[in-house]
């Protein structure tokens, strides 16, 4: 059975039964293990992969990102749609917001990076104008206008090393920089799809302003509050796009045949 479709909730969204049907089940990798749920959403097989594992027991800077990427391309999956919490820098990004990032800065500094190792895959550089797959971006604003949800149509995705939230002499410089958002697993996952061709997009959320701007000191627990309200509308949006998402892949993102053979 082939899943063409699969869904990374992140923060906040961990919820299978989004999926009928859905069971639970372990993909060998070369890169490790990966734990997905296979299910039907509109009479369409679908993969949901929560991010930080069950309960969320897995911090940012842990998770098995190459793994999880790998067992999707294994299972079949041609595009991704992956949700993410994070702190905005962009006053017209506000709590509660989704944005379809359009682009990323990445500030991690432990994470296996790439499949490309040199030896038998050899030494491949991946193109990285466009992170984020056009189409999928596109049917997100789309869902956010028939649900009536603020989705901004773009905006630059800085992703930090984590667990710790930053400070706001980092923040200072990511919005130097032209950072509109901040979290902490945006990357590698997005490089990792590039470079195995899948077409990927993130929905932000907006869970709160970065520290410095925020009037107040943050908190893993307000990250989480502010999701718990707003999970019903993520996976509103996320499945009406999973929906929409026809086979026909009319975006730059099928590469030049250089994805590793996994
Ligand atoms: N910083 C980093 N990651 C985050 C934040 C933040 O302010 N909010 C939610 N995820």
């Amino acid at each position: 059975m082939s899943f063409a479709t699969a869904f990374i909730g992140g923060t906040g969204v961990y919820d299978p039964d989004i999926l009928d049907d859905a069971r639970l089940e372990t993909v060998d990798t070369p890169y490790g293990e990966a734990v997905v749920n296979l299910g039907r959403f509109n009479g369409r097989n679908v993969v949901f992969l929560a991010r930080h594992g069950a309960g969320h027991s897995v911090p940012p800077h842990r998770v098995n990102y190459r793994a999880n990427m790998a067992a999707l391309k294994k299972l079949g999956v041609q595009s991704v749609l992956a949700t993410a919490a994070v702190g905005s820098l962009n006053p017209s990004m506000q709590p509660g917001d989704f944005v379809a990032v359009d682009q990323f800065i990445d500030l991690t500094k432990s994470r296996p990076q790439t499949y490309f190792e040199g030896g038998d895959e050899g030494v491949v550089h991946t193109d990285m104008t466009d992170p984020y797959c056009p189409r999928i971006r596109e049917l997100l604003g789309r869902a956010g206008g028939s649900l009536k949800l603020v989705v901004h149509a773009g905006g630059t995705y800085v992703c930090t090393e984590g667990p710790r939230f930053e400070t706001p002499a980092e923040v200072r410089m990511i919005q130097h920089v032209g950072g509109d958002l901040v979290g902490m697993t945006g990357v590698p996952e997005v490089v990792l799809a590039r470079e195995l061709d899948l077409c990927y997009s993130t929905v932000a959320m907006v869970t709160n302003f970065a520290a410095g701007i925020s009037p107040t000191r943050l908190s893993h627990q307000e990250v989480l509050d502010v999701m718990a309200q707003n999970a019903g509308n993520i996976q509103r949006l996320a499945m009406q796009v999973i929906d929409w998402l026809g086979a026909d892949r009319a975006c730059p993102c099928r590469g030049d045949g250089t994805a590793p053979r996994l």
